[in-house]
């Protein structure tokens, strides 16, 4: 019999993870407390990129997938996904989403079911919180009644080699019989799974690998600062030490940190270590410190550049290649073009951005004008700031730019300085 799956929150995880289980053969129920998104995808319309719109229209005409806003749409699942957000309040973790969520599908939960979380999380979030939320609300005993555990999403927006299917996926339950649900469910949907011994290991695993990042991009940015200071060029060092065939692994410094993991993920660790052990996780805050402070630096940078030239910031016109945080996405959430333009702007410069790939008008301050990057408005600029390394970008004709600022070094030219 076909099996009918939920997938509870229908964002950058969600709805991709809806779409690969209506492929697989799965009977999905997409729930979502968004309204203007469920109208959206009932009308075919995706609003993530990484799904497109034909894939949606086949899973709905096929009678696939069934987007709701309604909470009893969940009735009568086998398998039920979490991947609602897990943002953090006032630097502390917010489960309040993964609460809601669980409460709503403890409501539904029958004996045979198995509930899955694949929200990011810290340690120990699965079993303390999740477990007693669904037993609470279903008046059922997880583990015996009902399997649970814990799958980390690895989705990298963008990236078509490495996709949900083709990506190892972690997987793991409270107990063996959980496991075995967990490992069923998956089975059809990716290539392999990795079984790891609590859903614990799952979740720090995932913080892990976003840690590990956060604190490599953390050190190439410290570097480039340091860098730019003793005249050395720190691209050509991370070029030369990317030659030696082991033990390294090249990262590259940028203007800053965004989306909804790297800014974000570490501190759930660090709120984790510093409750339950009363230390601080150095390496975390650390890596915030300088990954926070790189909108500044490269603020900086641009009035070391104005002044180069004579000119002050105020009055002057910069345009802003980039506002999604990530390459080739539409993604601007936390993006560090956000607090550049504020930075910009609160010193009185005319701020302008190109970023055809970010449709979402409220993103940016509603003092920056949204433009193309056209060759007069290139030219027309008195300093050029490349943020994101959008394909696009990175052929653009800037010969005729007074003068670029790339913080990716994806352009050169005389004009060009470096991050
Ligand atoms: N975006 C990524 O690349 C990525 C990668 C790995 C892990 N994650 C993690 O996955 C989780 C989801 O992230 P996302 O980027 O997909 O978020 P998102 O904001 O794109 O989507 C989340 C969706 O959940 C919905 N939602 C909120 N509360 C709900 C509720 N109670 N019931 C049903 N739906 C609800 C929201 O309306 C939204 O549509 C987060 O924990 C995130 O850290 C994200």
């Amino acid at each position: 019999m076909t099996k009918t799956v939920v997938v509870a929150g229908l964002g950058y995880v969600g709805l991709p993870l809806a779409m690969r289980a209506a492929q697989a053969g799965y009977r999905v129920i997409g729930y979502d407390v968004d309204l203007s998104r469920v109208k959206l995808l009932e009308a075919g319309e995706s609003y993530i990129e990484d799904v497109p719109a034909g894939q949606l229209t086949e899973a709905l005409d096929a009678g696939k997938f069934q987007p709701s806003g309604e909470a009893r749409a969940c009735a009568g699942f086998d398998v039920a996904v979490i991947t609602v957000p897990t943002p953090l309040r006032d630097g502390l973790p917010d489960l309040t989403y993964v609460e809601a969520a669980s409460r709503t599908l403890a409501r539904y939960l029958r004996p045979g079911a198995t509930v899955i979380v694949e929200s990011t999380s810290y340690p120990g979030t699965t079993q303390e919180q999740v477990l007693p939320w669904l037993e609470a609300g279903s008046g059922l005993i997880a583990g015996t009644d009902f399997h649970l555990g814990y799958s980390p999403e690895r989705i990298d927006p963008g990236n078509s080699k490495w996709t949900l299917t083709t990506t190892p996926k972690v997987v793991s339950g409270i107990n063996a019989d959980s496991l075995e649900a967990v490992q069923a469910f998956y089975g059809p949907i990716v290539e392999s799974t990795v079984a790891v011994s609590s859903p614990r290991e799952a979740e720090l695993a995932k913080i892990i690998e976003n840690t590990f990042r956060h604190v490599n991009i953390a050190l190439v940015n410290e570097l480039a600062m340091i860098a730019h200071e003793l005249g050395i060029n720190v691209w050509e060092a991370i070029d030369a030490a990317s030659t030696k065939p082991f033990g390294f692994m090249p990262f590259t410094p940028g203007p800053g940190v965004g989306g909804h993991c790297l800014p974000i993920d570490p501190s759930y660790l660090s709120w984790r270590v510093e409750r339950a052990l009363g230390q601080s996780f150095r390496f975390v805050e650390l890596a915030n410190d300088i990954n926070s402070h790189m909108p500044d630096y490269v603020a900086r940078r641009l009035m070391l550049a104005f002044n180069k030239r004579g000119r002050p910031v105020s009055g002057s016109r910069v345009l802003l290649l980039g506002l999604a945080y990530k390459k080739n996405t539409g993604d601007a959430r936390e993006s560090p073009a956000i607090r550049i333009a504020k930075l910009l702007l609160g010193m009185g410069a005319h701020v302008r951005a190109a970023d055809p790939l970010v449709t979402e008008t409220a993103v940016i301050d509603p003092a920056v004008a949204r433009v193309d990057a056209t060759p007069e408005e290139i030219a027309a600029a008195d300093i050029v700031v490349l943020l994101t390394e959008h394909d696009h970008f990175a052929t653009a004709d800037i010969s005729h730019a007074r003068h670029v600022l790339d913080c990716r070094r994806v352009l050169s030219g005389p004009n060009v300085e470096t991050l």
